[in-house]
């Protein structure tokens, strides 16, 4: 008999891009697979977490066990990562949120007019979903761990830990190496107040089960 090391504990996890709408047909997104959040995910349901997976637009398929609740703009995301927090006690951000939306979506499609001139998009910043959680009372209080995620172009170690401290998150993870978009394969860079820690190339599953055992182990030393 071994007990699952997450048993009792409520894992909530943000996935995927977001989609910002510019008129009903279409609008702005990135390339975010949500592959590493769907494995977090599911990792944490294996060590036997109760999961919920907060997913922008993907097309993956939903792991065994895990609740998933899908949302297309950050704010959506941010309404349902809300509705969450009060049960959770793990929080890991992997979602690629848009930074901007369009300020005044259309309520029509937006047609050509034929005078040659395109329309001019304005845009308005986005909530930060990770630092809202962050510093909501419940994580404050030490009742909700949060991770977040990285990625850098350059100075990873660096910008990712100045990226925690200004998100007030004891862990940040970054993504090492060229970009890792719709890869199965990816490198972590695990950033806390007491330094850094790799987590060497290896399918996105295998590092969120080692991710998983990392949290575990900060929260029972935290506690
Ligand atoms: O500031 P930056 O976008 O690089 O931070 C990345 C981290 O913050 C990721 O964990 C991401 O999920 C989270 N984030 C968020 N809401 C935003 C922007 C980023 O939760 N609006």
């Amino acid at each position: 008999f071994s007990p699952k090391p997450l048993a009792g504990q409520t894992v909530l996890v943000t996935a995927g891009p977001t989609y910002e709408a510019i008129d009903p047909v279409r609008g702005i997104t990135n390339l975010s697979s949500g592959k590493m959040g769907f494995a977090i995910a599911r990792a944490a349901r294996e060590a036997g977490a109760q999961v919920t997976l907060v997913a922008g637009p993907v097309s993956l398929p939903t792991p065994r066990g895990v609740t998933r609740v899908d949302v297309r703009s950050a704010r959506e995301m941010l309404q349902a990562v809300q509705q969450q927090v009060p049960a959770a006690t793990v929080f890991v951000a992997t979602a690629a949120v848009a930074d901007w939306r369009p300020a005044a979506p259309a309520e029509q499609k937006i047609k050509k007019d034929g005078s040659g001139q395109a329309p001019a998009l304005a845009f308005t910043e986005n909530p930060d979903i990770l630092a809202t959680v962050a510093q909501s009372a419940r994580a404050a209080s030490g009742a909700l761990f949060c991770v977040g995620f990285a990625a850098e172009s350059q100075d990873l170690a660096a910008n990712a830990q100045a990226k925690r401290v200004r998100k007030q998150v004891p862990l940040l993870v970054g993504n090492l190496g060229p970009a890792t978009f719709g890869q199965d394969d990816n490198a972590l860079l695990l950033v806390d107040a007491q330094g850094t820690q790799e987590l060497p190339r290896a399918p996105k599953l295998e590092l969120a089960r080692k991710l998983i055992a990392e949290i575990d182990r900060r929260m029972r030393t935290s506690a």
